[in-house]
């Protein structure tokens, strides 16, 4: 299997991004200020015909002031449906920087607005558009498929684009056409979607910083110590920790799944902004993070994307009685982008879900 490694030099430059992410102090606010916050926020919404699209990693309160108003928290396949079919004239993003690009790519005439521009992801970040683009050009005969968790101008050179809820079956229909691919940045996804369906992939060997340290071994003893717990995986995560899952899938997918089993108790893989929802979705049954430290060793991320968490209730008020942070792409890498994530949604709705319609929560 032919491969890209991420050169030391630029994963030294995403460590740094994290590390400053991560120095970021958010001042917990005294009630009275964090109402007042709350309700600039609700009427900046309705003055501005503005929706909020939020992921499930962002603080408890984003996620329910995005359900409070009309608006979404989802993984990044429904929140880029939803942005682009929702009637308002101005999206806001509470997530990371390819979540509000994705956004703008799909709805060109909305105005998109970032609650934090500089909320980054290791996945973007390690898959420049310059090596990568020699990467596809090593490999013209490949059919391109990349993560939504990249760069407007890389999803312009590809011809798919997927998140982790529909690249099995995007590539499982890309094999039986008899396609080979080229897959971009995530190497434990790709080789995930590469172990279920067999195609003939060649991978990028991009990561993230937060599923890299889930650890198999740790993970093993926990299950020994819940025995009636299942185990929850998001694909992002290393193959040995897939491998002990009793559900692989998208934060959606995971969140459905500790729904519908039986279990009482769920040890989950994935960043921990997801448990708000999973508590919401399922009271009573408990959630357990998975171990992100090995024997003798100490996490860096922890569980946590230092990124999601720098989206935070000042900043959306900032942010939309500024005007700060609107997203604006390039029209020619816009309209190429335009075509690999239409395929997707349209995939989404032909393939899986044919009555998908904006319905508010996902
Ligand atoms: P989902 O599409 O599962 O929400 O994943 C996005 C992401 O960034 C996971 O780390
Ligand atoms: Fe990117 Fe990982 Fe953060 Fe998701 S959790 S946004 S993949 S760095």
């Amino acid at each position: 299997m032919s491969s890209t490694m991420i050169p030391e030099q630029l994963q030294q430059q995403i460590d740094t991004a994290a590390l400053m992410a991560r120095g970021i102090k958010h001042a917990a606010l005294p009630d009275e200020e964090r109402e007042a916050l709350t309700n600039r926020i609700k009427q900046q919404l309705a003055q501005q015909d503005a929706v909020l699209v939020a992921h499930y990693y962002v603080d408890d309160e984003l996620q329910d002031l995005a359900d409070a108003t009309g608006g979404v928290v989802a993984d990044s396949l429904e929140m880029a449906r939803f942005g682009y079919e929702h009637p308002a004239s101005t999206v806001v993003v509470a997530g990371v920087r390819f979540m509000a690009e994705t956004a703008k790519i799909l709805s060109p005439n909305k105005k998109v607005l970032a609650v934090e521009r500089a909320a980054e992801c290791s996945l973007d970040l390690g898959c420049p558009i310059e090596a990568f683009s020699r990467f596809c050009d090593q490999h013209l005969d490949r059919t391109v498929v990349v993560y939504a968790n990249t760069s407007a101008a890389v999803k312009a050179r590809a011809d798919w684009v997927v998140t982790s809820s529909i690249a099995l079956k995007v590539v499982e229909y890309l094999r039986d056409k008899g396609e080979t691919i080229l897959w971009a940045p995530d190497r434990f996804l790709g080789d995930y979607v590469q172990r279920m369906t067999g195609a003939d992939m060649v991978m990028w060997q991009g990561s993230c910083i937060v599923h890299e340290e889930f650890k198999a071994h740790e993970l093993k003893k926990m299950k020994q110590q819940y025995p009636s717990a299942a185990v929850l995986v998001h694909p992002e995560s290393p193959a040995a920790v897939i491998d002990l899952a009793d559900r692989v899938g998208s934060t959606s997918q995971i969140i459905k799944a500790a729904v519908e089993m039986d279990n009482d108790v769920f040890i989950v893989a994935t960043e921990d902004g997801i448990f708000h929802k999973m508590r919401e979705a399922a009271p009573g049954k408990r959630f357990i993070a998975a171990p992100t430290a090995g024997e003798g060793a100490t996490c860096k991320s922890c569980a946590h994307c230092p990124w999601m968490k720098m989206n935070d209730l000042p900043r959306l008020a900032h942010v939309l009685e500024t005007g700060e942070n609107e997203v604006f792409i390039a029209e020619s890498i816009r309209q190429q982008a335009e075509v690999s994530l239409k395929r997707m949604v349209d995939f989404a709705r032909t393939h899986i879900n044919p009555n998908m319609h904006v319905t508010g929560n996902a």
